[in-house]
């Protein structure tokens, strides 16, 4: 089975093709066309220029994706596009897009949730079976969820507030770094003292698994104004302090959740970490000792595969093309569009996408 994916939900114009061989799933393909250039001056995603930007390099990414595997379209089993959650005006043209190549070449429209697609990647980089206990943490999202299977996720704990990507972003931003900072922040944080600021931990040591960062995102803030104007040195050390609040905060409510998931899921055998925010060193480290704390072995895609990328959408659709979940061509892109339906709302959680 052969997917092209693509994905334009945010600021990443992405389309790979991926096939299964008998030797297991193959990315035949993955191009990406980054917006930072574009978004840099503005110190996160303008969603106007990321959809006019979308418009402009689609075809050119399709075409790259299609000439690297060395396939027509006609050699394609699905057609499968991320439909939501994210900026509405990027998802209305990667689902337009996929719909008239789907339409054209006669194949299957498969209608992908991003999220699923950060779920998923797991299974498509380390062959990992269901359930397993994930930590979604993107620009726009972090949650804790049980995947039990192709469309079946129970929501644990999530964000009350902002994202751990945007926490990243937006602190970045406070002390001068470029976007997007998650990077940007693990970069300067090197040979830094994460000891020498004092940043808060919110919801530490309390029982559950939500998350809340938005009083970190204070705490810099007043860092920045009492200090007047950041030296090097309290760059890279308010860097360092930043990156080991966050790490600290998410590894403080996962290690809450894995012996529910140890005690709920027995045939559990694995922690797993996607979004953006998985491709942190740190946090990559911190969640291999927590899950082997629990005799859990922990996964992460490589960081490449963790940002936004065209393949792991490609690899939903087969993950749904093969259990027959296709879509009509009137499926309509949804800016919100939780893995739980049945999970509570909470305002600006879950649905946050990175802003300037
Ligand atoms: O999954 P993703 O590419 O897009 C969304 O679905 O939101 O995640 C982007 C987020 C950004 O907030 C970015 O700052 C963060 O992931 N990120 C990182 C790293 N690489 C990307 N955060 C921390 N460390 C990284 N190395
Ligand atoms: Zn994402």
């Amino acid at each position: 089975m052969i997917v092209l994916g693509i994905e334009t939900s945010c600021d990443e114009t992405a389309a790979a093709i991926v096939a299964t061989t008998p030797q297991g799933p193959r990315i035949l393909s993955n191009q990406i066309r980054a917006q930072s250039v574009e978004h840099a001056p503005f110190g996160g995603v303008v969603p106007e220029i990321a959809a006019r930007a979308h418009l402009d390099h689609l075809d050119a990414v399709i075409g790259r994706a299609l000439a690297e595997a060395d396939l027509t379209l006609a050699e394609i089993d699905g057609v499968a596009a991320a439909a939501g959650p994210g900026l509405i005006g990027g998802l209305i043209v990667g689902t337009m897009m996929a719909k008239g190549i789907a339409w054209g070449a006669g194949k299957p429209f498969i209608a992908v949730n991003h999220l699923e697609g950060h779920a998923l990647t797991t299974r498509l980089t380390d062959d990992v079976d269901f359930p397993y206990l994930l930590l979604l943490v993107s620009g726009g999202h972090c949650q804790l969820l049980d995947c039990a299977g192709v469309g079946r996720y129970r929501r644990l704990g999530t964000t009350l507030d902002d994202a751990a990507g945007e926490a990243f972003d937006k602190t970045a931003k406070l002390i001068g770094l470029g976007y997007p900072g998650g990077p940007a922040i693990e970069r300067a944080s090197r040979g830094g003292d994460p000891y020498r600021f004092a940043l808060p931990r919110p919801l530490k040591g309390r029982p559950g698994c939500d998350f809340s960062f938005s009083g970190l995102k204070t705490a810099v803030r007043q860092i920045v104004a009492e200090r007047g104007c950041l030296s090097p040195r309290d760059r890279t050390d308010l860097a360092a302090a930043i990156e080991l609040a966050i790490c600290d905060a998410l590894a403080d409510r996962t290690a809450n959740v894995v012996d529910w998931f140890r005690r709920h899921r027995p045939e559990g055998t694995a922690l797993v970490a996607a979004g953006g925010v998985a491709a942190n060193g740190q946090l990559r480290r911190r969640l291999t000792a927590l899950a082997g704390s629990v005799g859990l072995r922990f996964i992460a895609p490589p960081p490449a595969l963790c940002t936004d990328n065209g393949a792991m959408i490609a690899w939903a659709g087969i993950e749904r093309l093969r259990l027959g979940l296709v879509d009509g061509l009137d499926a309509a892109p949804r800016p919100r569009w939780p893995l739980d339906t049945g999970a509570p709302q909470w305002p600006g959680a879950e649905v946050a996408r990175r802003r300037k």
